[in-house]
């Protein structure tokens, strides 16, 4: 076996995305199972360099990982020949800059979503990654999730028939941070600081659907924010400018209709954070994040109406659960993954800077719609 080192640019580091999901659960994770095996007599290596604005918090997470290198200065660590790919997981505002001097240097680029939060900006950049001739990737972590898996797995195969309807729903009760601390960053809150659920979820939303069930030709939205007043890091009060809250429909190529609602501002009474149920001619399903139950035409009940007498079924038991027939490891893992064989062996990858940009049109396309109270064409992008 021929070891070789990649050099990771990782700027975001310090935050939650970046640490814990990019750094810990992957590339870390990569290293402790010994490198990535291309399949052909070579392992990568992957050897992250932290880059972030501060120094002393970068030093830290560089002394509890055992890691050598990190930088708060870009620019140097872009002029480094031996750093061969840039990582983005800064917050949304600062990515479109960094990824631009990360592609005008040379390297191959993999992004957080959303790649920026105008779409005019999302597609100068893959224009730009086209013309240098470097490779690019967009997270699009739900993909690798177990229940959606398992939900392209019975989408494949036939199972649904003909897809009537998805119905999505996001969300859970993020606290004000006041007489409880939130459990998301503030910038999240400020539509200024890139902030705002359907920049934040519209992305996720338009490669699921695209992926499982039919490119989106149409959006219709409601985005509101329904908590106004917010307390930040610091307990400091603020305004929310921001959109916590957005209640979408999504006409599906092929005919099928979504409806995904996306909240900050929900209290969970589910079995997990999000959840899509597809209902198809032969079939239906519920996912979640891990779970797939469905049930097939042939074993659904007739339930009839009638408010006079208590209901006589337990509706949720009458669904069989999907077996996983395998191990599914951490999403972003999966994709980090895929993304280093692209670089290094070649292989085909389409989660790419204009997929990226098709989630940015979503979201900037629902908060019009929004905006005018109206549904919304979805223009097709191709390269
Ligand atoms: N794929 C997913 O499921 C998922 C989930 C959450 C967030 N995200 C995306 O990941 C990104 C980071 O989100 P997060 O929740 O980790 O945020 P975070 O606030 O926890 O981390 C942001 C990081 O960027 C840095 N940063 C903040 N403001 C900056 C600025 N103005 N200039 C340069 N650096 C700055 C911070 O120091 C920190 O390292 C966002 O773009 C978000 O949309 C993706």
């Amino acid at each position: 076996m021929t070891r070789k080192t990649v050099r990771i640019a990782m700027n975001g580091v310090t935050g939650r995305m970046g640490y814990r999901q990019h750094l810990v659960r992957s590339i870390l994770a990569l290293r402790d199972q010994g490198g990535l095996d291309l399949g052909d007599g070579t392992v990568l290596w992957p050897e992250p360099v932290l880059v972030g604005r501060r120094e002393h918090a970068l030093r830290e997470i560089a002394g509890r990982h055992g890691l050598e290198h990190f930088s708060t200065d870009l620019d140097s660590v872009l002029a480094d020949p031996t750093v061969g790919i840039y990582f983005d997981a800064q917050a949304t505002n600062a990515r479109v800059e960094a990824l631009t001097r990360a592609i005008a240097a040379g390297k191959h680029v993999y992004t957080e979503k959303p790649t920026a939060t105008g779409l005019e900006a999302a597609l100068r950049l893959a224009r730009l990654a086209r013309e240098k001739g470097v490779k690019h990737g967009v997270v699009q972590d739900k993909l690798f999730l177990p229940g959606l898996l398992k939900l392209k797995r019975l989408a494949d195969g036939g199972f649904f028939g003909r897809v009537l309807s998805v119905r999505g729903e996001f969300g859970y009760w993020v606290f004000e941070g006041d007489w409880q601390p939130a459990q998301r960053p503030s910038w999240n809150y400020r539509a200024e600081d890139g902030g705002g659920i359907v920049v934040d979820m519209f992305p996720h939303w338009e490669y699921v659907l695209h992926e499982l069930f039919g490119r989106v030709t149409s959006v219709q939205a409601l985005a509101t924010t329904h908590v106004p007043r917010r307390w930040d890091e610091n307990g400091k009060p603020y305004d929310a400018t921001a959109d916590d809250a957005v209640y979408g429909v999504f006409e599906l190529e092929g005919g099928a209709v979504a409806q995904i609602n996306s909240s900050w501002a929900v209290r969970v009474h589910r079995d997990e954070l999000v959840e899509f149920q597809v209902d198809g001619t032969e079939g239906s399903a519920v996912a979640g994040l891990r779970t797939c139950r469905v049930q097939h035409r042939s074993a659904t009940p007739k339930p009839v109406w009638d408010p006079d007498v208590p209901a006589g079924e337990a509706f949720r038991d009458q669904w069989q659960e999907v077996p996983g027939n395998g191990e599914f490891g951490n999403g972003f893992k999966a994709q980090w993954e895929l993304f280093l064989k692209h670089v290094h062996a070649d292989t085909p990858y389409h989660w790419d800077l204009l997929a990226g940009a098709r989630g940015v049109q979503l979201a900037e396309l629902g908060l019009k719609s929004s905006a005018e109270g109206r549904r919304i064409a979805v223009p097709e992008i191709t390269p």
